[in-house]
């Protein structure tokens, strides 16, 4: 959570109850834009909306947190920060209801420990009483920056319990229970505690069997980022004492895991971390151990208070006790998301019993939520209030260790977002890596659901040309698998040509030249040549793809499994349960909506694409105008 961020949450206006929405119906979506920062409030309301993410109903979306199954109903909670944090409840993943009206908060700052801001927490579900209780962070100053002095105090961590199934979050009568970073520590962060439970973590610390733990991210001035430790004290059933037990994780400052290639870099203070255990099929106590965190950094020199990057990494590990702390030891690690406004992914672990898994079937599994910062951290000028709100949540995904079996080659040998898990004898080397795919019941029920299913045939293709039918509106899930002939020929690239038209166009697509997925924006939106804050960047990211035994005796290219969600303007890319790119897409007219392939340097196969269009309104308890 970044501070100038929650100095626009403090600056909004505090809002009344039961607005509709005033919509200009004036507007002319076949002709040029206007300067939309002209335009009346709330007039882009609905123009760039996603149906099917989660979001408040109006105001800004801040970081996803704070997610918990209710154990006395078994309802997934999904929370977010918005005015202090607010939140809804599912059954199912797919329909989201709001806790409160107009989303407004369960928690809001201004209390005696967090007069300032509400950042970042996590719940406890059986916690004081058998309540689910919130760890959050209470903030008593502003600004805090990692490039600037730590001011003493600014961030503390307080206890709040759930009333009213959730609705609302009443914070405990006393102070906060981790009352300060560990002593004599300059820390550069100190915030977004991650409660869990875990049985390996009670075996090598000689905990009793459920103790909770938290870890709290930050790092160090001159030193780098870490997670810092903490356990519940002798079980202590109101959880007012942690005892700290060390920096879990830490790296140098300014460091990477390999170049800047396939993880980012680890910056100089972590933001955000989640820490939980994965298998091949979700959550598992016993299984591997993962963390997810946000790493801020900046190019030299440090300018104050400016944090201009931040990558939203994944990392696996093993852990070992060094000179009697507990050291986390990274083995292999990676990007959560590669688009430059994904971030501050919040995960939970969702159980089997939780009312979404009944429904589904599903085994344990671990949940994550990302937010889609929708004016670049606050510095983008974009018309905020003509669109009336700010950013987004992404589909909800599922994690699990990933394993392919490939040609045992440099490719696979290679130090990147993957690790040899095991060798065989006939020249296959077994690779893991960290899964992550869009959570089983809205990829369901986009396609179930659809109104409109377009099936256009594959086959080789050569040349860039428009679907035969294109979709109606500006919300489908696409999916399709390409294949390549061989990786011999660099400048080769496959994919698609969406939200086009006339006048605008998005290109997404494969390049051997650098293994990447790229989203060209550079002619995606007409308004971006009449109004401040539409940024048409392009977006890039890596996915390898390695040789793969063929059919015969030879080995071929793994395929391209690519699944693309176009939710008005969020268009999340997908490929191979490995790779994942969320971006923007402003475009403006009506007509940018044809879909065509693209292709350049060559021939590819491309296997049937299917277009699934309507996705699903996620929202149907809110009114509708608004
Ligand atoms: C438009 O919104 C801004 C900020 O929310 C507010 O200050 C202003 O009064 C609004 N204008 C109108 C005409 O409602
Ligand atoms: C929660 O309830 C308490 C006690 O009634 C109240 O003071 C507080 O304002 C409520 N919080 C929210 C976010 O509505
Ligand atoms: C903490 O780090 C900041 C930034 O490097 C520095 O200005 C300050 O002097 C340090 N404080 C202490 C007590 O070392
Ligand atoms: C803790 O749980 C494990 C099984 O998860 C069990 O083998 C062990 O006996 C338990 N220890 C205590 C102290 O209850
Ligand atoms: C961080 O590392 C990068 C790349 O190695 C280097 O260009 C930059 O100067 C370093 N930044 C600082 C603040 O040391
Ligand atoms: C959004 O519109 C509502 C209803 O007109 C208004 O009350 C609210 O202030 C607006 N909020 C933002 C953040 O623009
Ligand atoms: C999907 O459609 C069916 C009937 O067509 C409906 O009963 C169901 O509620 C819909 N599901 C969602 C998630 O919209
Ligand atoms: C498809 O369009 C792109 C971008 O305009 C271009 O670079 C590429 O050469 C085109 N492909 C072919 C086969 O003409
Ligand atoms: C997109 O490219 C076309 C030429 O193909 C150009 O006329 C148009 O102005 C561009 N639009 C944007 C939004 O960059
Ligand atoms: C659009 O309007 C805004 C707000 O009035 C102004 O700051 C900006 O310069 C205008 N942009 C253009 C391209 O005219
Ligand atoms: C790959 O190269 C393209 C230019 O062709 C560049 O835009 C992109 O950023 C590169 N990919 C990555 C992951 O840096
Ligand atoms: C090699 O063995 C693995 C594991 O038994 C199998 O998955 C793979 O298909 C085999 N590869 C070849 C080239 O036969």
């Amino acid at each position: 959570m970044k501070s100038t961020v929650s100095i626009a949450f403090l600056a909004a206006p505090a809002l009344g109850s039961g607005h509709l929405i005033a919509r200009q119906s004036s507007l002319d979506y076949n002709a040029a834009p206007p300067n939309l920062s002209t335009l009346a409030n709330a007039s882009l309301y609905g123009i760039w909306r996603p149906k099917a993410h989660v979001l408040p109903l109006y105001g800004s979306t801040g970081d996803p947190c704070m997610h918990y199954t209710d154990p006395s109903t078994g309802l997934f909670h999904v929370g977010y920060l918005h005015e202090g944090a607010s939140g809804a409840t599912t059954s199912d993943l797919v329909i989201y209801t709001d806790l409160n009206p107009n989303s407004e908060p369960f928690i809001r700052a201004g209390g005696v420990n967090d007069p300032i801001a509400v950042f970042d927490g996590s719940v406890m579900e059986r916690g004081i009483n058998g309540t689910p209780t919130l760890l959050y962070t209470s903030v008593s100053y502003l600004p805090i920056q990692w490039t600037i002095r730590y001011t003493k105090g600014s961030e503390t961590q307080s206890l709040a319990m759930a009333a009213d199934g959730g609705r609302n979050f009443s914070k405990l009568e006393h102070g906060p229970v981790i009352p300060a970073p560990p002593f004599a520590l300059n820390v550069t962060g100190f915030r977004d505690p991650y409660v869990f439970q875990n049985p390996q973590f009670d075996r090598i610390l000689g905990s009793s069997n459920g103790t909770w733990y938290t870890t709290i991210s930050g790092g160090v001035h001159d030193q780098g980022p870490s997670l810092f430790l903490y356990r519940q004290y002798e079980k202590d059933p109101d959880f007012q004492t942690w005892e700290y037990l060390g920096q879990w994780w830490h790296e140098q400052a300014n460091t990477t895991w390999m170049g800047e290639d396939w993880a980012g870099r680890w910056g100089f203070n972590f933001e955000v971390g989640n820490l939980f255990t994965l298998d091949q099929a979700g959550y598992n106590s016993e299984g591997e151990i993962f963390v997810t965190m946000g790493a801020e950094w900046s190019y030299a020199p440090i300018v104050p208070q400016v944090s201009d990057n931040r990558d939203m990494l994944w990392a696996a590990g093993t852990q070992s006790l060094v000179d009697g702390e507990l050291k986390f030891e990274p083995t292999m690690a990676g990007k959560l998301d590669w688009g430059r406004s994904a971030y501050a992914a919040a995960g939970k672990h969702l159980p089997a019993s939780s009312l979404p898994s009944q429904k589904s079937g599903a085994r344990d599994r671990f949940i994550t939520y990302l937010w889609l910062t929708g004016n670049f951290y606050g510095i983008l000028d974009f018309p905020t209030q003509q669109q009336n709100w700010t950013g987004s949540l992404l589909l909800p995904r599922e994690l699990s260790v990933g394993y392919i079996a490939v040609v045992d080659n440099a490719l696979a040998r290679e130090k990147g977002s993957w690790k040899i898990y095991g060798e065989t004898l006939n020249g296959t080397v077994m690779l893991a890596t960290l899964q992550q795919s869009i959570a089983r019941e809205p990829l369901a029920a986009f396609k179930q659901n659809a109104t409109n299913v377009i099936t256009q045939p594959g086959g080789q293709v050569s040349s860039n040309r428009t679907f035969d039918q294109s979709p109606s509106s500006k919300h489908y899930i696409l999916s399709t698998s390409i294949t390549f002939p061989s990786r011999a020929n660099n400048d080769l690239k496959a994919g698609f040509t969406i939200l086009s038209g006339r006048h605008e166009r998005t290109h997404i697509y494969y390049q051997f030249s650098n293994e990447s997925i790229i989203v060209d924006r550079s002619n995606s939106s007409a308004a971006a040549t009449t109004t401040p804050g539409i940024n048409t960047d392009n977006e890039a990211g890596k996915l390898r793809l390695f040789d793969v035994p063929g059919d015969g005796a030879g080995s071929k290219v793994e395929s391209l499994d690519l699944t693309i969600v176009v939710d008005g303007g969020i268009v999340e890319v997908h490929a191979n349960g490995r790779f994942a790119l969320s971006t923007w897409v402003w475009s403006w007219h009506e007509g940018s909506k044809d879909i065509g392939f693209f292709v350049g340097g060559g021939e590819v196969q491309f296997g049937e694409v299917g277009v699934w269009e309507g996705l699903v309104d996620a929202w149907p308890l809110r009114s509708p105008g608004e």
